[in-house]
């Protein structure tokens, strides 16, 4: 096979021919099947199913300080679980806040309390002209989703393969109407990127023009690998601290992915200033989150070697899955360069890139034949990729022979929409 861009037009015709029959073939199948979101597998979920008998009227209700967890109280969290988030992010437990199951609940009102009131709550953005964030895009939709909801202006800035491109970051950020950034630094959101040393460095080093500038580094990843040889990402808190920055970062993470999305718990990470003033707006929020649930997890993971083994077995689940994908793209497409795609280490992504303009369309296509892939152009703010060719695949909730079929028939979506472009027969 040689690349497509060199194939006679007689070569073309009879490729997109045979492309076109294939795909007729999974029309006939009447597939019906969803790869939009990234969830954990039920073989995933049922990995933590213990964490559900380990409170209760045997056990007690009583974290290790002797406090009532079925009771109001504690807003930041019980120690142990504090101690377990400070594990995991390698920060001192007074530095963590534990929330509710979403972490993505903790950054929409972090952002909010931001508009209303301003990070230390001095002046709330909202009260500016304009307020913008910069969105290293391909990114994860949801963090668009909450500056458009509270009308922060949002601006583009590229992945490279060490993190956001820091040349248009330092740049930017010259603008004191721009007060925030968005970024997953490990296993990115749809990339699989984990940002390089000098991305870390150049961030904690960042002299914005806005005093009130804040970045929401959204550690999602951060003990997703799925190899032994994980992805490792300096501590942005420490890097920060060693030029006084350290009031810019407010790190967030979830067990989402480690024991249940729907029923896990979350937790921030920040500067003792950043601290007080999120607690000064959460102690107005709630009495306490659930501190069942927290002792539930505390429990579960008494340390980080506990924690670690338990992370091994959600890799062992995921490496076949990432591993199918891996293998049938690069068997399909690798030679013909229509398309290019990451292999991520960890996280729940691949992030698949097709011909300029031809993203939609293969989404289109694939949708037509039954598999609802994430909404093309959702990784990037407004929903508009500029150059429409990005695809977030998730390859963790099918089980692999459904997810081989998905991936074959993506694949000969990829091919037919690069064909038909080339032969200039694309709607
Ligand atoms: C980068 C990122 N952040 C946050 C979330 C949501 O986290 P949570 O379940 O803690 O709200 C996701 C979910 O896919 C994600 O990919």
């Amino acid at each position: 096979m040689k690349a497509l861009s060199a194939f006679s037009r007689e070569e073309l015709l009879a490729f997109e021919q045979a492309t076109a029959k294939q795909y007729e073939e999974f029309l006939a199948q009447k597939l019906s099947i969803d790869m939009s979101r990234g969830k954990p597998c039920t073989q995933q979920l049922n990995l933590s199913d213990s964490i559900l008998d380990n409170v209760n009227t045997e056990t007690g209700f009583k974290s290790a300080n002797g406090t009532e967890c079925r009771n109001y109280g504690i807003p930041a969290g019980i120690d142990e679980c504090r101690q377990l988030f400070a594990d995991i992010l390698e920060v001192k437990p007074e530095n963590i806040i534990v929330g509710g199951n979403s972490s993505l609940n903790l950054m929409f009102d972090y952002v909010a309390q931001c508009m209303l009131k301003g990070p230390t709550g001095e002046k709330g953005w909202a009260f500016e002209d304009e307020v913008i964030f910069l969105c290293p895009a391909p990114g994860y939709d949801r963090h668009f989703s909450i500056c458009e909801y509270l009308g922060i202006k949002m601006v583009n800035v590229p992945m490279l393969a060490t993190g956001p491109d820091m040349d248009v970051v330092e740049e930017l950020v010259k603008n004191p109407k721009v007060k925030g950034l968005f970024c997953v630094p490990k296993y990115s959101n749809p990339m699989g990127i984990t940002f390089s040393d000098e991305t870390v460095e150049r961030f904690a080093k960042l002299k914005p023009a806005a005093k009130d500038f804040r970045v929401i580094w959204d550690n999602a990843y951060c003990i997703h690998d799925l190899y032994e040889e994980s992805d490792k990402l300096l501590n942005i808190l420490t890097e920060a601290a060693k030029y006084g920055n350290e009031d810019t970062f407010v790190v967030f993470t979830s067990t989402s992915k480690i024991t249940y999305p729907g029923s896990g718990v979350s937790a921030i990470a920040a500067s003792t200033n950043n601290i007080k003033a999120i607690m000064a707006r959460l102690t107005m929020q709630t009495i306490g989150h659930d501190k069942i649930n927290q002792l539930r997890h505390a429990r579960a993971f008494k340390d980080m070697k506990a924690l670690n083994e338990h992370m091994q077995r959600h890799a062992e689940i995921l490496r076949p899955k990432f591993e199918a994908v891996l293998d049938i793209l690069s068997k399909e497409l690798g030679e013909l360069n229509i398309a290019s795609w990451n292999k991520p280490r960890g996280g729940y992504f691949i992030s698949l890139d097709v011909e300029v303009g031809s993203a939609k369309y293969v989404g289109k296509l694939c949708k037509d034949a039954g598999l609802v892939l994430t909404t093309v152009g959702a990784t990037f703010p407004y929903g508009v990729d500029p150059e429409d060719k990005n695809i977030r695949i998730a390859p963790t909730f099918p089980p692999v022979d459904e997810l081989k079929i998905c991936c074959s028939l993506l694949c000969c979506c990829v091919k037919l929409a690069a064909a038909r472009e080339l032969l200039g027969k694309t709607e």
